[in-house]
């Protein structure tokens, strides 16, 4: 049974309803045509009657997200894309259901407010908070399959498919997880309200928790951005905290599609950004075909090997309007190729007339593995991939608009340097990342402190 013929519930608050699609008798189109064409990084659920139980109860759930908040967010990256706004996105590569508390996700969206902070300082514009949170499930893998000491596994793609641990059971793709992936996404939400409600956006409240974060290096600019938040606090500060994910499993997804009567218009409930990995963005695929359809702010991750005309050809698809907003592309070169690939990219969707939003992911470029086999990345490369960003959107005349990091809210010992250095033997104390190494909280102020001390001086 194709599964687009799975219960479609509809927006509102009552009476789910599941209409009966086109695809039923066999023909898929439209919204539905993502279902025959090629997908990548899809687990191979051994059990199809466990995938269709699953996913037929997803569809019958709330949506996870509203439709007037993914409008929100695509009006304030619309801002950002036009050069009046910067996005602050983070959050864990692969987030785990029992991240899911109030002091994991707490810790994060406090760090993201902290950044933010820094870099409305810096920046002196408005900034928009999106967590990699609430839906960062599921990874695509370079290696399908992990040996260790003889034995060959499934790799681990995420807490919605199948468990870290190394063995056979836990390993097997389990469609039940995506039902606990919609449970630990309702928690996690929970989680963020509870922290915005309790005042944790409040600028103070930010500059508190700033200081307790920052190195000794930084007490002055934190001084600095305390005053100028007192001077103007009203001004251009977040008051609400979106989600975001890769929008990988595609039948998740599917479920949680919800139309929105009598718009005609239909969202991805399951975050309110959604994005296309670097590994499935083929303009052909199923997932830029299945995203199209949605009305969510959508972004795309480029890494080295996107060539101009494959970037545009990624507008047309996903943004055939040209709407502000709606297409972001996070830019993933690595430190050492951004300056020679960037470059031809902005300037080829500029001069076809569109406006996007250019944001910068300087982590998945700089990743590297130490002796024993573990990721890990440099602060330094880091710090120097976001560096060439901005200059390469400064003598364009096109605007940065964004940070993508991965980053814990707590002390993790995962990437290398920072002015209270993660040093190489280091790395085993607190190493908790189930994918990719994210900065902890000094690191990350670090990073912020130095864009904003490298934008003071362009300004000087
Ligand atoms: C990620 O964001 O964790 C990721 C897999 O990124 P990319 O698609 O850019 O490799
Ligand atoms: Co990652």
């Amino acid at each position: 049974m194709p599964s687009g013929s799975m219960a479609r519930a509809n927006w509102a608050g009552s009476g789910w309803w599941a209409p009966v699609r086109s695809s039923t008798i066999g023909v898929l189109d439209g919204a539905e045509a993502w279902q025959r064409l090629p997908r990548r990084h899809q687990p191979a659920w051994p059990d199809a009657e466990a995938l269709l139980a699953a996913t037929g109860w997803l569809a019958r759930q709330p949506p996870l997200v509203a439709a007037a908040e993914c409008d929100r967010l695509r009006a304030a990256l619309a801002a950002a894309a036009r050069g009046q706004a910067f996005l602050v996105q983070g959050g864990a590569c692969a987030e785990r259901f029992s991240d899911a508390s109030l002091a994991r996700v707490g810790a994060t969206t406090s760090l993201l407010r902290q950044l933010a902070l820094v870099l409305w300082y810096a920046l002196d514009v408005p900034t928009v908070l999106v967590g990699r949170l609430a839906g960062q499930y599921a990874k695509p893998r370079s290696e399908p399959t992990e040996l260790r000491d003889g034995v060959r596994l499934p790799a681990y793609f995420g807490d919605a498919v199948n468990d870290l641990r190394f063995d056979e059971a836990a390993r097997t793709p389990d469609p039940v997880r995506l039902v606990q992936a919609y449970r630990a996404s309702a928690r996690t939400r929970g989680h963020i309200r509870r922290f915005v409600e309790a005042g944790g956006l409040d600028p103070r409240r930010t500059v508190d928790a700033l200081r307790r974060t920052a190195t000794e290096a930084h007490a002055g600019l934190v001084d600095t951005i305390a005053r100028a938040a007192a001077q103007r606090p009203g001004d251009g500060h977040p008051t609400e905290v979106f989600t975001s994910h890769e929008a990988l499993l595609l039948e998740y997804e599917a479920a949680l599609r919800r139309a929105v009567p009598g718009s005609g218009r239909e969202y991805g409930s399951s975050g309110h950004l959604l994005w296309i990995g670097d590994r499935t963005r083929a303009a052909g695929g199923a997932h830029v075909e299945f995203l199209r359809h949605l009305a969510n702010p959508l972004a795309v991750k480029l890494g080295p090997t996107a060539r101009p005309e494959d970037v545009l050809a990624l507008a047309d698809r996903l943004d055939p309007d040209n709407e502000p907003g709606r297409l972001t592309f996070v830019v993933r070169m690595g430190a050492a190729l951004i300056s020679e690939l960037l470059p031809p990219i902005v300037e080829c969707v500029r001069s076809a007339g569109r406006t996007v939003l250019w944001v910068c992911d300087p982590m998945h470029g700089n990743t590297r593995r130490v002796t024993g086999g573990r990721k890990t990345r440099l602060v330094v490369d880091i710090v120097q991939e976001v560096r060439r960003f901005f200059d390469i959107h400064h003598r364009l005349g096109t605007w940065p608009g964004g940070l993508h990091l991965e980053l814990a809210g707590y002390p993790v010992t995962e990437c290398l340097g920072g002015t209270d250095p993660v040093e190489l033997t280091d790395l085993d104390r607190r190493y908790d990342s189930a994918c990719d190494p994210r900065l902890n909280p000094a690191q990350a102020v670090d990073l912020v402190a130095q864009v904003a001390a490298t934008v003071n001086g362009a300004r000087a």
